[in-house]
Formats: structure tokens, C-alpha cells, sequence
């Protein structure tokens, strides 16, 4: 049976800007999640854009994708940008020593990339190479890109084809110092990010947000260590959370036909990001009250088993409701925290865990989790609003425990209130009454997303199986307005 809860939104007490680059997105040299996925070469018979896949790129610019991480990542701290610039069949071919042990060809490169997120009308952010890297190559590689001056490395770029700066929003120094990045402990890395940054330089209009690669999962010592060492010298700090939903590395679980304890568990363990998100931000309390720096978290998202019959370095996996449901509630955590949570990048854009895209060949389809983004997008660059939930109820299952409902709230730029709403039982609807105090609440109008099955997902044979579907609801004869929430979906509407 359905119960009722009673969401209200504090119109006349809003808050922070929701960064429209909390929707950013992630693409490493992993798999297909550039070669193939995205990138074809020109002569391929794929139609493209300068290498780049139409279909593809034509399906993200729908979802409005604000900003690109590349080249990763564990890749980027054994990229080195020298190989991926000049003629194409000229650059050395690499191992991909990260991932599956392929040949890394290197015809995305430099110039390639901001072709792509060009044709997006994205920003780029670039992730720099400590861990096998140096200042000078770093330094270098800014300059390449920034410099408007006449020097052999800027006129280098203007020989390759740009002769005007490349834009690059942000810039990071190393990814997961702590792990992959090189084993490196909070204060050895602070120390090289203080020696590297010293050097990134670029002329005032094209400097570069500059990121300090921090912790993962529990871990808030990164937060605290970085926040006090680097406070000078940094715009903000990184940090990943992955949702896995074992909770266990060995065995992930599946992305497809799992039960009801998986979906749940999952749904539980990405909630953790809400607690996350509150320590790392406390942590950097302490050094940064004013929250000058950003917790930039450019990794997150879920991680499940590869699919059976793939390259097990290549993390291709299926994409469901599920997926979209815990999009969601990430995204309503980051509105809550859009003081602090400036930049977010799921992992990743295509082909690689939770991805917006699946390609096979020059076959396309759109996952959930492309949906939940759509469907968000005018939350981008909104200014988040305070909400009340009264009469939440919990949903338990297989000994878990989440909140029944989740949702925000946000002004757009388009002066309209946008409301989220997620139901996360997969079993039973939920009725949530709306009320802005001081409005008379007409009506909601917008879309929906659900399924019968917990795993709806969609195939190269059948792409069209879970889409969005029209929304709406309008008050009743008492003036009051209840939304009917489907059990296991996730709504966005205008609130008029
Ligand atoms: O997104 C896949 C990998 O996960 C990234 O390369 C790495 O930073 C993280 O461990």
C-alpha cells in the first residue's frame, strides 16, 4: 500500500549554484570507452566528425555534457603527451599497461581530444602525469596547450593545427596518488604537488583550475593532509567513490538478473557518497571554513562484474534501472552539498562501467543512466533550493535499510522550480504531497523513469526497452498536490 509523505520546498531561501560540471563525465584510454566507443579515425565508414562518431557525439550533446575527464584515470600517470601530437601515423604505439595489456596507438592525443569536446561544447579537463611523469613534462604540456606567446612549444601547437590556446577548464596533478598513481603516501604527494603546480604556468585567462588528486572511499586523510598543505596552491581536492554491491572487490556482483538483495545493497551502499561527502567536507573545514577549494569527486559510479565473453581489464558492463536509480541519488546528494561538491565525473562517458553509451560496431544504444542525465539536465547551473520531507518511510529488504524517497529541489536558469523525486522500493509507490509555502501548487509536468523489472535494461536487439516516459499531476479540488511515485523510478518535473 502506498503511504504519504510531504516534501517542501523553501523557495525564498535558496542556496548554492549547482555547478553545471557536477554532470561532468569521465573518458580514459580504457577499453572502448575511446577507441571504438567514441573515436573511429576519419576514414573510417562509420560516419564521424574528424574521427569522432556522430551518432555518439549527437547523443551526448542531447545530454549536454558540461565538461570531459581524459586521458584518465590510472592511464594518465603513464601518458605522456609528447606521443599523441603531430601526424598520427608517426606516434609511437604503446602498452596500455593499465588496462588489458593493449596496444595504445595514440591517435587521441592532445588535438584529438579538444576536437571532441569541441564538437560537445564541453570543457576539458586534463589530467596530468606525476606518477611516471615530472614537473617539466607537466609544465610542458600546460604550456603547449595555454601559452599565447610565440614559443617553440606554442608555436608547436599552431604547426599541429590550433593556432589559439586551448581552453582547459581544469588540470590535475597525478590521479590516485595513493594506489595506481604511485603508492605515494599524503604527504610525500603534497610535496611533489607543491613542486609541480610551482611550475603550471599559463597567461591569466587560460589558467587552469589546478586539482590535487586525494583519497577514496573512508579515507579522509587525503582531505585533511592536501586541505592543509596545499591551500595555496590548489583549487580543490579529488576524490572517488565507487559502488560495488557485495561491497567486496573479488566478487562485485552483476550488472543484469540480479535479486532484490543486490538491488537493495546497492541502492545502500552508494548512499555511503551522503557520508562521504559530509567527512571529506569537515575534514577541509578545518584548514578551508571559507570552502575556497572545491571536493571534486571525478570518479564515482557503479562497478560491477564484467559481462561474460569480455576483456576482463576492458570493465564493459550492462547498465539497468538500478543504475539509473543510483545516478540519481548521487545527484541529489551532490545539490545538497553544492557549496563544497563543485565538479563530479562518472565513470565513465562509454562503454566502460557505469557509461551513458554502449557501442558494438557501429551499433548505438542509450543505457538508463544516459536517461537519468537527460532528464537532470536543468538542474545544471540551477541554484539549489532547501527542502523538508516529513513521513519519509524506510524500505528494508535482506537486511538493508534505505530512505524511501529521495529528492531535490532547484530554481533553474530558466526561473522554473525543477523537483526530483526517486523511489526506491522496488515493490511499492509512494504518494509525496508538494508544497511551496506561500504558492498555490498547480501542477508537475515533466518525466519519468521506470520499469516492471528491477534489471530493465536495454540491447543492441531491443534499444528502446526503458526510455523516459511523460509526467505529470495536477491538484485536487482541496488545492493540494500529490505525486504518485512508481515504485523504482526516478521523476523529474517543473513545478508550476
Ligand atoms: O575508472 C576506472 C579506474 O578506477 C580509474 O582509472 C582509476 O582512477 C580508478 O581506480
Amino acid at each position: 500500500s502506498a503511504f504519504a509523505a510531504e516534501i517542501t520546498i523553501d523557495t525564498a531561501k535558496p542556496g548554492a549554484v549547482i555547478n553545471k560540471d557536477v554532470y561532468g563525465q569521465f573518458a580514459e584510454h580504457l577499453g572502448t570507452g575511446i577507441y571504438e566507443g567514441i573515436w573511429v579515425g576519419p576514414k573510417s565508414k562509420i560516419p564521424n566528425t574528424k574521427g569522432w562518431r556522430n551518432d555518439v557525439v549527437g547523443a551526448l550533446k542531447d545530454i549536454q555534457v558540461p565538461l570531459v575527464r581524459w586521458p584518465g584515470g590510472c592511464f594518465a600517470d603513464e601518458y605522456h603527451w609528447r606521443d599523441g601530437i603531430g601526424p598520427r601515423e608517426k606516434r609511437p604505439v604503446k602498452v596500455n599497461t593499465n588496462w588489458g595489456g593493449v596496444d595504445e596507438s595514440n591517435a587521441v592525443g592532445t588535438h584529438e581530444f579538444f576536437d571532441l569536446v569541441d564538437l560537445l561544447g564541453a570543457d576539458a579537463y586534463v589530467n596530468g602525469n606525476l606518477g611516471t611523469g615530472s614537473a617539466q613534462e607537466m609544465s610542458e604540456w600546460v604550456e603547449y596547450m595555454t601559452s599565447d606567446s610565440k614559443s617553440t612549444l606554442a608555436n608547436l601547437r599552431r604547426k599541429n593545427g590550433h593556432d589559439k590556446p586551448f581552453k582547459v577548464a581544469y588540470f590535475a596533478v597525478g590521479n590516485e596518488a595513493w594506489g595506481c598513481g604511485g603508492n605515494m603516501s599524503p604527504q610525500y604527494y603534497s610535496n611533489l604537488y607543491k613542486q609541480v603546480e610551482t611550475f603550471l604556468r599559463a597567461p591569466k585567462q587560460y589558467r587552469p583550475k589546478i586539482i590535487a588528486s586525494g583519497g577514496n572511499d573512508n579515507d579522509v586523510v587525503w582531505s585533511e593532509v592536501l586541505s592543509k598543505e596545499l591551500k595555496k596552491q590548489t583549487d580543490g581536492i579529488s576524490f572517488h567513490y565507487y559502488t560495488i554491491p557485495t561491497g567486496k572487490w573479488e566478487v562485485k556482483g552483476a550488472s543484469t538478473a540480479f535479486q532484490e538483495n543486490e538491488w537493495i545493497s546497492t541502492l545502500s551502499n552508494t548512499l555511503r557518497m551522503e557520508d562521504h561527502i559530509q567527512k571529506n567536507s569537515a575534514a577541509m573545514d578545518k584548514h578551508d571554513p571559507e570552502k575556497k577549494l572545491g571536493l571534486f569527486v571525478d570518479e564515482w559510479g557503479t562497478w560491477y562484474d564484467v559481462e561474460k565473453g569480455t576483456n576482463p581489464g576492458f570493465l564493459f558492463q550492462q547498465n539497468t534501472l538500478r543504475d539509473a536509480v543510483v545516478a540519481a541519488l548521487n545527484f541529489n546528494i551532490f545539490h545538497a552539498h553544492a557549496e563544497r561538491v563543485r565538479m563530479t565525473n562518472i565513470a565513465q562517458m562509454v562503454n566502460v562501467l557505469q557509461a551513458m553509451i554502449l557501442t558494438d560496431k557501429d551499433k548505438m544504444l542509450l543505457t538508463p543512466t544516459y536517461y537519468a542525465y537527460q532528464m537532470y539536465v536543468p538542474f545544471q547551473g540551477a541554484t539549489s533550493l532547501p527542502i523538508s520531507l516529513k513521513d519519509n518511510q524506510d524500505y528494508s529488504a535482506a537486511g538493508f535499510k534505505v530512505p524511501e524517497i529521495s529528492a531535490s529541489a532547484a530554481r533553474a536558469k530558466d526561473g522554473k522550480v525543477y523537483l526530483a523525486l526517486v523511489n526506491t522500493n522496488p515493490n511499492k509507490s509512494a504518494d509525496v504531497a508538494v508544497n511551496i509555502p506561500g504558492q498555490v501548487v498547480k501542477s508537475v509536468k515533466g518525466r519519468v523513469l521506470t520499469a516492471a523489472a528491477m534489471d530493465a535494461h536495454n540491447t543492441f536487439a531491443a534499444p528502446q526497452t526503458i526510455k523516459p516516459a511523460a509526467f505529470s499531476a495536477t491538484a485536487g479540488a482541496d488545492g493540494k498536490l500529490t505525486v504518485k511515485v512508481p515504485a523504482k523510478a526516478v521523476i523529474v518535473v517543473a513545478v508550476e
